[in-house]
């Protein structure tokens, strides 16, 4: 190559998304496919978000505002803190980057759990950091090994509750006595992108006491449990001090107009919320039951996706869904060679997907 790439950039592994639908229906010549592989929210979302976003096209010539004060407000509002603690982002994915390229210097380290949401690597290694990875233990993060692994070129850690990919989740107490380990000048970013599904009560949630701690960054998303993945947004709920130095350095209008309203709308559904849920809650059991009547044994989930052992090399399973119409997703990539990764769909995708997997293992429950 004429360029020369050198330093972490060189390094990064470029970000595996979900194979697309309208892809594998091309490659296959087929129609209904099925795809479980991005978590995403198999009810769509609330009719409100439709009325908001036709609403709001005809002004679709003039720019987003650069603070969406109406979504800022609400979301204030829910969570009692000021507008000055909320940051928006193009997804949570654009906070990541914006925590990363505004608190790191180069050569700054952030310790994050091994396999992570691939974007915490790929936006530290971006701003010239390093990233320290921690190994899980049993499936869950090593809350124990990534307080052991800051030192004093730590700026920040990230915890994922409940974790991507494999549902586990951090308790109160556990992260209380985490964060106690964590120096006062670190921040501690808690990416809660699933938190909405998380059913058991002892699981912490960062803003049952939002602000408690200055360190603590939360992240939350409105691409899963709100159904709004493609129209990319995301919020985070921070120290002062630390969203000015964010608003300091995102771009000024990334967030667009049909995002604010959409999330406006969807965040004022409850009903939909509530209802999506519940259908995703009701999935994940089907699914979980389905897999162990197959002889499996799913990881246990707080969330909308569950990890399964096949026992065998589950990219090729993969592959062979593939041709059934059913998009999963191989965790080779996470270093779980034989474990597929599935989330909750509507109840036709889910018996679509155990048909297609029952097929593929040629196995009957
Ligand atoms: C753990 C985690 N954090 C963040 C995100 C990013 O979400 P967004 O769509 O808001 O960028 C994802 C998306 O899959 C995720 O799994």
């Amino acid at each position: 190559m004429k360029f020369k790439i050198s330093g972490p950039v060189g390094t990064i592994k470029p970000y595996e998304a979900g194979k697309p639908l309208a892809e594998l229906e091309r490659q296959y010549n087929i129609t209904n496919a099925v795809k479980l592989a991005s978590n995403e929210n198999p009810l769509g979302f609330s009719p409100r978000v439709i009325a908001a976003v036709n609403e709001t096209l005809f002004c679709m010539n003039r720019y987003p505002e650069p603070v969406a004060h109406g979504l800022c407000r609400l979301l204030g509002h829910r969570f009692q803190v000021g507008p000055d603690n909320i940051v928006l982002g193009n997804g949570s994915d654009d906070i990541i980057a914006l925590l990363a390229h505004g608190f790191l210097n180069a050569g700054d380290e952030a310790v994050m759990p091994l396999p992570s949401f691939l974007m915490y690597e790929i936006s530290v290694k971006t701003a010239k950091g390093v990233p320290v990875m921690v190994p899980l233990e049993n499936y869950a993060i090593n809350l124990d090994g990534i307080a052991a692994r800051v030192g004093p070129r730590t700026r920040m850690v990230f915890v994922t509750n409940p974790f991507n990919p494999t549902g586990s989740a951090i308790t109160r107490d556990q992260f209380i006595s985490f964060s106690a380990k964590i120096p006062q000048d670190v921040i501690i970013v808690v990416d809660e992108a699933y938190i909405e599904f998380v059913r058991d009560k002892v699981v912490y949630n960062s803003l049952d006491d939002p602000l408690g701690d200055p360190r603590v960054v939360t992240l939350r998303t409105f691409s899963k449990a709100y159904g709004l993945a493609g129209f990319r947004i995301g919020y985070g709920i921070m120290d002062g001090q630390v969203a000015q130095i964010l608003n300091r350095i995102r771009q000024p209008f990334n967030v667009n107009t049909l995002a604010q309203v959409a999330a406006q709308a969807a965040l004022q559904d409850e009903e939909f919320l509530n209802k999506s849920i519940q259908a995703i809650h009701e999935g994940i059991d089907y699914i979980g039951c389905a897999l162990i009547k197959m002889g499996l044994a799913p990881l246990p989930t707080q969330s909308n996706f569950l990890m399964v052992d096949l026992k065998t090399d589950a990219t090729k399973i993969f592959n062979e869904m593939l041709g059934h119409g059913v998009i999963v997703r191989s965790m080779k990539s996470y270093g779980f060679d034989t474990f597929l990764r599935v989330n909750a769909g509507t109840q036709e995708e889910n018996k679509a997907f155990i048909r297609a997997l029952e097929q593929v293992l040629g196995k009957k429950g």
